[in-house]
């Protein structure tokens, strides 16, 4: 571990020489203000213009080598102004906890991108990205090409901000308009306290996933609001102990878990939880979905409770042919709540539990769902011809509580 450290010092060293900067103890604390003892890295101060049109990404990476060499925790800061940037790699391991403090605009070069993520931090543990600055990805010259769907196999624009490999990270305050594709992308993240949080794109962008985890752990996801044009919240392959609240979604695609059995052998999910969020007119409510014909996994502690919807379009879905590669879905859905859900929906087939036909839904619990149905633009049409109805597929339910609609009649 040492050793790995020292080695990727001393690479990060050399990246500084090349770059003409120099880290001698002395002169890195005179170019770093000192705030509360420790050091803050201004952007400005390695090169970076804000007139919203020198590409600054050079900057940030000196300001970052700086930042992440500091013997003592440390501050990248990006001024009030305008900063065009294209692609940026922040790299660990660093020395000591870092914080990214955005207060000004950060705007993506249209061109230029020959990673798929914008901002990428990697291997950078106890790591802090705060506001209230904002990200602009300009996916408007993006989105016209057509997005990846349901395809096999696509490659998607830029995610704007992307963490790979990192223990311990908080995201709090900032704000991310119009990303490329995803806002954000987790991987392999591990204790994460995301917050205060806002995500901005309109609701015909293709892949404006909110927040997308992967192979992500204790996550926490609270207090934000995500307006965009795919999923709000995504929880992927791998997760395990995520708690999503207080979370206002819509437009987009709602809160989901997976899509889940797209590529083979994905780790298994569980222990995920939404409560107290508020859907407004978002294409699907709580979703979970899995491609047919997938290699065997599990998704199994998956909880949706006390969620308010507006005017939501499929607001209860449990969709195990979503995407497909042939055959049915061998995700194993098991111990799945909904619980005191509430609000209007436009889809008059209230719940949708379309299940594997070889390994049925097991274990899922609806209790207290109070929907109003307030008129059809869309949707599923109701299993019951007309009235308002479920649609229920190999599944083993359970409910309780009061529910104001026909739940699977036989
Ligand atoms: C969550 O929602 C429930 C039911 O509506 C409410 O009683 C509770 O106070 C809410 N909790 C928080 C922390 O907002």
């Amino acid at each position: 571990m040492l050793a790995a450290n020292k080695t990727s010092i001393g690479s990060l060293i050399i990246m500084a020489m090349v770059f003409g900067s120099c880290v001698a103890n002395g002169e890195y604390l005179e170019e770093g203000r000192k705030l509360a003892g420790n050091p803050v890295f201004d952007i400005t101060k390695f090169g970076a213009v804000g007139d919203g049109r020198t590409n600054t990404f050079k900057a940030f990476l000196k300001t970052w080598i700086q930042v992440c060499s500091s013997p003592v925790p440390a501050t990248l800061l990006v001024p009030r102004g305008n900063f065009l940037a294209g692609p940026v790699i922040f790299a660990g391991p660093c020395r000591s906890k870092v914080t990214v403090e955005v207060r000004g605009t950060i705007t993506a070069t249209t061109s230029g991108f020959a990673t798929p993520e914008w901002f990428l931090f990697e291997r950078v543990d106890n790591v802090l990205l705060t506001g209230p600055g904002t990200f602009h990805g300009r996916g408007e010259a993006v989105w016209a090409a057509d997005g990846c769907g349901k395809k096999a196999k696509c490659n998607l624009p830029p995610t704007s901000l992307k963490f790979r490999n990192i223990v311990n990270l908080e995201i709090s305050g900032i704000s991310s308009v119009n990303a490329k594709a995803f806002h954000m992308f987790l991987v392999k993240t591990v204790n994460v306290n995301i917050h205060h949080i806002k995500l901005i794109a309109p609701a015909e962008s293709p892949n404006t996933d909110g927040i997308h985890l992967s192979n992500a752990d204790n996550v926490r996801i609270t207090d934000s609001f995500i307006a965009t044009g795919d999923d709000c919240v995504s929880v992927g392959r791998g997760c395990n102990g995520v708690n999503v609240e207080r979370v206002t979604c819509g437009p987009g695609h709602g809160l989901s878990v997976g899509s889940l059995g797209k590529y083979p052998n994905e780790e298994d999910v569980s222990d995920i939880n939404f409560k107290n969020c508020t859907m407004k007119n978002t294409d699907n409510g709580l979703r979970i979905k899995s491609w047919g014909g997938s290699s065997p996994s599990k998704a199994e502690h998956i909880h949706f409770e006390n969620i308010i919807m507006e005017n939501v379009k499929n607001p209860i879905i449990i969709d195990q042919n979503y995407g497909s590669r042939g055959g049915d879905s061998r995700v194993a859905i098991n111990e799945v709540l909904f619980k005191n859900i509430r609000g209007t929906t436009i889809t008059k087939d209230f719940v949708q539990f379309m299940c594997s036909k070889s390994i049925p839904c097991k274990g899922v619990n609806v209790v207290d769902v109070n929907l109003n149905f307030v008129g059809n633009r869309g949707g599923h049409q109701s299993s019951s011809g007309g009235l308002i109805g479920s649609l229920c597929d190999h599944v083993n339910f359970i409910s309780g509580g009061r529910i104001n609609f026909p739940l699977c009649p036989k």
